[in-house]
């Protein structure tokens, strides 16, 4: 079959990659001349596990190529993908709908007759409506059909998750749009993958409670980390124990510094938002973004009380700027709110991260950049893990302790060893944990030290929904007002 993806971004790229691989022929098209024109020098733009290879692959089989233009990759087209941005407004976090309406009308413009036109992109409940009344009044032949079909992509693992998904939705009242995604997806159901055919709405509304759910889970854990660090208690261990109830499964129950990425604070916002408009209070979707705005922020009062009160002058090693490892995605990573706390407590930042730099750089300011771990820490007075790469997980902590100019270790990820870590003379601090003996001198650190859950910039604790009204403009949370 022949697929147009337009919106060459990482949904489109690889879904495009992965569509080419299960044997389908694939146009991806961007109006970004750069980025195409370096996918066709066989530079890929986005860091992906996987992904240039595939790409170089089907290139060569002659199944995947680039373009500009939707028109002129339109000719014999069954089903032309819109994967692009939906960005937050600024001011109310609704997802920004222009770039769908945009490819809505130049897909209608040149689609063949009865084509299939799947929205992939991200989108407020209602969207297929638009794009579908916006497709038919371009369209000379009026008989295209409007598919919602859902990604379901993990940034660093999107490949897998594509070509072995949990379950595939395609939402549309077409017998016949439905039967055209069934061929398009046959090469993964023949091979297990589970079909899950409803209507468009009910698809758009279960992208959005997917990752709202996913979000409320690892805020729920975060939560209980604080309140395992405050009773003794070990917050992996109740993970696992939760975890192997059925009922509730053990993925998204790791705790940390809080959720960041391009999508789940995105989409929860929109979410509210829509919500908002049909006066339905979302509540828990509202507490789940509050705490998490919440913990990044408290993160760095967190590494104050490990440095005893005070990183004034001091270094602090920060191994790791992308919201999780395999990625170059620095959006929304809990390590950018981190690094601005303990710089106007005064401290001086060093990082280093595997792929992230580049990015973080547009973000940051003042922050030393290092070449390896190693120079990283070099005279540091404390090392914060932020994320969980693993070449941090095998470094040689006897070099890391020797090269520092004190032995603190706070692990945000609770990912490296703890035991190598006390060898080489570290005090160290997790996540939902009561901090290693052997603090440093001065330090306040301990199990009845931590900060207040939730505090404000100037140390008042706060409620979860002012938080998240302070950090997202209050606009969006209308719909709480009866809260
Ligand atoms: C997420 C969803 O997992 C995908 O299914 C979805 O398609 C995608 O959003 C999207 O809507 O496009 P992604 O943002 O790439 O994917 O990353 P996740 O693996 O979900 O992680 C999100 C954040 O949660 C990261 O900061 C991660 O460190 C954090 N996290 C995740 C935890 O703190 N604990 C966990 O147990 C899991």
């Amino acid at each position: 079959m022949k697929v147009v993806m337009v919106g060459s971004g990482y949904v489109g790229l690889v879904s495009g990659a992965c569509f080419a691989e299960l044997g389908h022929s694939v146009v991806c098209v961007d109006k970004d001349t750069s980025k195409i024109s370096d996918l066709l020098k066989g530079r890929t733009p986005i860091f992906e596990p996987g992904l240039g290879e595939m790409i170089d692959r089907n290139i060569a089989a002659d199944r995947l190529s680039f373009s500009v233009s939707i028109a002129e990759a339109a000719l014999g087209t069954d089903a032309f993908f819109i994967a692009v941005g939906t960005p937050p407004r600024p001011g109310d976090g609704e997802a920004d709908l222009a770039y769908v309406r945009a490819a809505a009308a130049e897909i209608g413009a040149c689609a063949p007759p009865r084509t299939v036109v799947v929205t992939k992109s991200t989108v407020p409940v209602g969207t297929g409506d638009m794009v579908e009344s916006l497709v038919r009044a371009a369209h000379a032949h009026q008989d295209v059909e409007v598919v919602s079909n859902p990604e379901f992509l993990r940034e660093g693992s999107a490949i897998r998750d594509f070509m072995r998904p949990d379950r595939i939705v395609i939402g549309t009242d077409s017998f016949w749009a439905g039967s055209v995604m069934e061929e398009l997806y046959q090469p993964l159901t023949v091979q297990g993958a589970t079909l899950l055919r409803t209507s468009r709405r009910t698809a758009e509304a279960i992208k959005y409670a997917t990752n709202a759910f996913l979000a409320t889970k690892i805020s729920f854990i975060n939560e209980m980390a604080d309140f395992c660090e405050a009773t003794g208690a070990s917050i992996e261990e109740v993970a696992k124990g939760m975890g192997l109830d059925r009922r509730i499964g053990e993925a998204f129950l790791k705790a940390g510094p809080g959720f960041g990425g391009s999508c789940f604070p995105k989409d929860s916002m929109a979410l509210l938002a829509t919500a908002h408009s049909h006066s339905v209070p979302l509540r828990l979707v509202e507490s789940t973004i509050a705490v998490n705005e919440a913990r990044k922020r408290a993160v760095g009062r967190r590494i104050l009380n490990a440095m005893g009160g005070s990183v004034h002058a001091r270094k602090v090693a920060v191994l790791g700027l992308t919201f999780k490892p395999n990625t170059d995605d620095v959006r929304e990573s809990p390590a950018l709110p981190i690094i601005s706390s303990l710089q106007s407590s005064g401290a001086k930042v060093v990082a280093y991260d595997p792929e992230g730099m580049r990015r973080a750089r547009a973000y940051l300011r003042d922050v030393a950049y290092a070449a390896d771990a190693y120079e990283c820490v070099e005279d540091a007075d404390c090392a914060v893990l932020v994320t969980e790469w693993d070449e941090f997980l095998g470094l040689d902590f006897r070099r890391i302790a020797s090269a520092m100019r004190q032995r603190v270790f706070i692990d945000l990820r609770n990912a490296v060893d703890v035991p190598r870590l006390t060898a080489a003379g570290f005090a160290v601090h997790r996540i939902g944990h009561a901090p290693t003996p052997n603090p440093p001198t001065g330090s306040t650190a301990g199990p009845g030290s931590r900060e207040p859950r939730i505090v404000s910039a100037n140390g008042t604790p706060q409620v979860g929904l002012e938080i998240a009204r302070e950090a997202f403009g209050g606009a969006a949370l209308r719909a709480a007002k009866d809260y």
